[in-house]
């Protein structure tokens, strides 16, 4: 082939824009990750600014200011008239920080943990959590009260609106008391308790999590309706006295065997007719959508666990004896998948 004919598109025989596409998406997280933490979108969102401003406001060099936007123009989350850069409707709803159900705790988190090639090359070799280095992340955030506050900000971040999906779809219409097992910050018993006002909710974790769970509760103005109560999923039998029992991204976070486990013993902590209630980001049986497999990355760097499908999590409810498996879209990515105990 001639020098002219390789310039030449048409000469070309395949499209490389699939994984030309691939190769570069992580600088949308860069860009996205950046302008959350300097305050970018808390900014646009109160006035929209032209690029001299930005770069006087935030110290950043005019050719900075300039790539950074024409990036997230590009990718939909600003747009620009008259030189003056706004945010989209989804970055004033996502973005910015302080607005209920917002991801800005998550994608924060991605400045201290970006997924970096090295980083998933490591966890791939070593096939264990790799995200605070050899300890356990349950562990260190027991040790480190503030990695903990910040892990359980970000999972706020992320089952905040989801929650509000969940509490609609879930059958919770006959359940009076919700244990929440490895609940985090609460976000999904305090939006039940909101749909549900006379149900009460347990949030079950470590102590570490519990102190920031109550704190959740007192804000929302929910501690009448949402506890917390601090335990060990491992360690100790599922509390009784509930008659539903909810595993919000708990399945995903251990390998298929050590789910099955917590599956006994949600089923020995329930009486007959109770529930169990999976709250997950469920991959289909092509692999997809894209953002759900990817979470196994994620899963992979901070966890023993994986992505489940709907038929993985009903065969393993099957065996623990569960009956009347069923699974609804929720809220965006996310599904509920319920069963009943006999
Ligand atoms: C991925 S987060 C899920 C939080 C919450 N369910 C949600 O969906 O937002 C996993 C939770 O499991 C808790 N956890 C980990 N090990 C635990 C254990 N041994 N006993 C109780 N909770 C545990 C963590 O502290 C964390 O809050």
């Amino acid at each position: 082939m001639s020098g002219e004919e390789r310039r030449h598109p048409a000469a070309f025989p395949l499209d490389d824009r699939a994984i030309y596409d691939a190769y570069v998406a992580g600088r949308q997280s860069a860009a996205l990750t950046v302008g959350v933490r300097v305050g970018l979108f808390d900014k646009l969102d109160q006035t929209p600014l032209d690029v001299q401003s930005i770069a006087t406001e935030f110290d950043f060099s005019l050719r900075g200011a300039r790539s950074l936007l024409v990036a997230l123009e590009a990718m939909g989350v600003v747009n620009c008239k008259e030189d003056l850069y706004a945010l989209s409707p989804e970055t004033a709803a996502y973005a910015v920080h302080g607005q209920p159900g917002s991801l800005v705790s998550l994608i924060e988190l991605e400045m201290d943990h970006f997924l970096s090639p090295a980083a998933l090359l490591d966890a791939l070799k070593k096939d264990d959590s790799t995200a605070y280095g050899d300890a356990d992340p349950w562990e260190e955030h027991e040790r480190d009260p503030e990695a903990a506050a910040r892990f359980t900000a970000a999972m706020h971040s992320v089952s905040e609106r989801p929650a509000a999906g969940f509490a609609e779809v879930a059958p919770l219409g006959d359940v009076e008391r919700l244990l929440d097992v490895g609940g985090g910050s609460g976000a999904l018993c305090l939006a039940s308790a909101r749909a549900h006002p006379d149900l009460t909710c347990t949030v079950w974790d470590l102590q570490v999590v519990c102190d920031l769970a109550k704190k959740y509760a007192d804000e929302a103005g929910l501690s009448k309706q949402v506890q917390a109560l601090a335990g060990d999923m491992w360690n100790e039998a599922f509390p009784t006295g509930y008659d539903a029992v909810l595993l919000s991204q708990i399945m995903h976070d251990w390998s298929h065997e050590q789910g099955s486990v917590l599956l006994d013993k949600a089923f020995a902590c329930l009486p007959s007719g109770g529930r169990v209630l999976i709250h997950e980001k469920l991959v289909d049986e092509e692999g997809g959508p894209l953002a759900n497999a990817l979470v196994n990355l994620d899963m992979l760097v901070w966890t023993k666990g994986q992505q489940y499908t709907a038929g993985e999590l009903e065969a393993l409810l099957i065996a623990a004896g569960f009956a009347d498996v069923q699974c609804e879209p929720s809220a965006g990515y996310w599904s509920v998948v319920s069963a009943r105990k006999p």
